[in-house]
């Protein structure tokens, strides 16, 4: 584990939480020298030093079993060759057309899918700008040389492919004419040998600006080079990082953003679509008809309100928005919204953290309370569904007060079944549901939240259905 801490340091300091599955699995960690035991050691010692050895190896075992019996990961490999198949990987066209590419190389990793997904579309939309080919990266959850990564005590993929959970332009689909389709990170190493590349740092970019100075910036920093293939150098301050998507200061592109392909024709992939139809009569029992005739899912589950419940990390989290006097992120602070936040309410300490907690990590009876004013807008909502990574135990007392309020039904993102591939993309799956159930109430302080946002006011969905908590 030292050996990956000073392989990978930045890896490590962002989120000390992953454990590469060969250190913790090594034998060798019982740590007890076995020559030091045969020189010095009486028969006794010897005896308590190999019980020792026995015992580590069986809870070693039994710890392995444990983590083996969620699974190991699928490869994922019908995808990593659909991408690889994608039109516009054809070298010997590729080498006689005056394309033009683009590559970030240092993203957001070790995240959450929503801090990869945020800062993807936004550097698809730059390229998109500047007629540029973007290279799209690997959702890449650690850079690990395993295929897999221990994390909740399960075997998790240390990288997939984008095409897993996205596809439309971002993730290379097909994109107007006079734009160019995204490309992988193999065919740039192929049309781009380090030796071609014009590099740019990000260095000098403004900060802290608004986002239309700091995209202008870029715009005129690409517009200056002809050069066939432009790579950012960005490891000493990220393009677009969360003082941009966690401010005000994004929406200041919003116009011209909403109305690119990369929005406009944003989609989830196969794999999510696949696992969606599976579960939507999980979701709501009630629809007989879930698929139009032509196989396409709804635009909109009708009747149905999200509600995205995030528990676990936040319970620390919230208590630090309070500290930092945080408001609520970019997208989840469009003007039209009916909900709010008041980051300088300054009432006492106490009240102040009441405030705070009431809309980042709400009780059963707050919440009740919240979907009963929705609902008192949108008087034909039937059912929940709650996005959380909450306790089974919290969700069914939630459930019950639901029910006693008058709600038909309540389901979560526990209640969802999925297959080995789709399992590794249910946030992806549980983000299209909130995307068209009817109504959708947000965390304000979340980035799936945000992204959320993002895309239904793109669909231009009624505004009084985007809420927050
Ligand atoms: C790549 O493009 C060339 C030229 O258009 C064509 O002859 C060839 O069949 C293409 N290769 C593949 C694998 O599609
Ligand atoms: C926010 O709270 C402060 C203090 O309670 C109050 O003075 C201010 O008017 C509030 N702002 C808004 C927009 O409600």
């Amino acid at each position: 584990m030292r050996l990956s801490r000073r392989l990978w340091p930045r890896f490590w300091s962002s989120s000390a939480r992953y454990t590469p599955i060969a250190t913790s699995s090594s034998p060798r960690n019982s740590g007890l020298p076995l020559s030091y035991d045969k020189r010095r050691c009486t028969q006794p010692r010897r005896l308590i030093v190999q019980r020792t050895i026995y015992a580590c190896a069986a809870i070693l075992t039994l710890l392995s079993l444990g983590v083996l019996s969620s699974g190991i990961p699928p490869s994922y490999s019908n995808i990593w060759h659909y991408e690889k198949l994608l039109p516009q990987h054809n070298l010997t066209e590729a080498l006689v057309q005056n394309r033009r590419y683009l590559r970030i190389p240092n993203r957001v990793t070790g995240h959450g899918l929503n801090n990869v997904l945020q800062e993807s579309v936004l550097l698809s939309y730059l390229a998109y700008r500047t007629q540029r080919a973007l290279v799209f990266e690997d959702y890449t959850w650690s850079h690990s040389l395993s295929p897999y990564v221990i994390y909740d005590f399960s075997l998790r993929p240390s990288r997939l492919p984008l095409n897993a959970f996205i596809s439309g332009p971002s993730a290379g689909g097909a994109v107007p004419p006079g734009s160019e389709r995204a490309v992988n990170a193999a065919f740039w190493e192929s049309i781009c040998p380090a030796e071609s590349r014009h590099t740019i740092s990000s260095a000098d970019q403004p900060k802290y600006a608004e986002g239309n100075v700091l995209f202008d910036w870029w715009m005129s920093q690409l517009g200056a080079t002809q050069e066939r293939c432009v790579e950012i150098d960005s490891r000493s301050q990220p393009v677009f990082d969360h003082n941009l998507f966690g401010g005000p200061q994004i929406l200041s592109l919003w116009e011209g953003f909403s109305k690119s392909p990369i929005l406009a024709d944003f989609a989830w992939s196969r794999l999510v679509e696949s696992a969606l139809n599976r579960n939507l009569p999980i979701i709501q029992p009630g629809v007989r008809k879930y698929l139009s005739q032509d196989g396409v899912l709804p635009s909109t589950f009708s009747n149905l309100v999200a509600v995205h419940i995030r528990r676990g990390d936040f319970k620390r989290h919230c208590y630090r928005m309070v500290g930092w006097s945080a408001n609520y992120m970019g997208f989840n602070r469009f003007p039209q919204f009916l909900d709010t936040f008041n980051s300088s309410f300054d009432e006492d300490q106490h009240a102040r953290i009441q405030y705070y907690l009431q809309h980042c990590l709400p009780s059963v009876e707050q919440i009740v309370e919240k979907l009963r004013i929705v609902r008192r807008a949108n008087p034909h909502l039937k059912e929940v569904y709650v996005l959380t990574n909450g306790w089974r135990w919290w969700l069914n007392g939630l459930k019950a007060a639901l029910l006693e309020d008058g709600w038909d039904d309540m389901k979560s993102s526990l209640d969802l079944t999925f297959d080995p591939e789709q399992k590794h993309v249910a946030m992806a799956v549980d983000m299209a549901i909130a995307e068209k159930a009817e109504v959708f109430i947000g965390n304000g302080f979340s980035s799936l939240t945000s992204n959320i946002m993002m895309l239904r006011v793109s669909k231009d969905v009624d505004p009084s259905t985007n809420r927050l908590l």
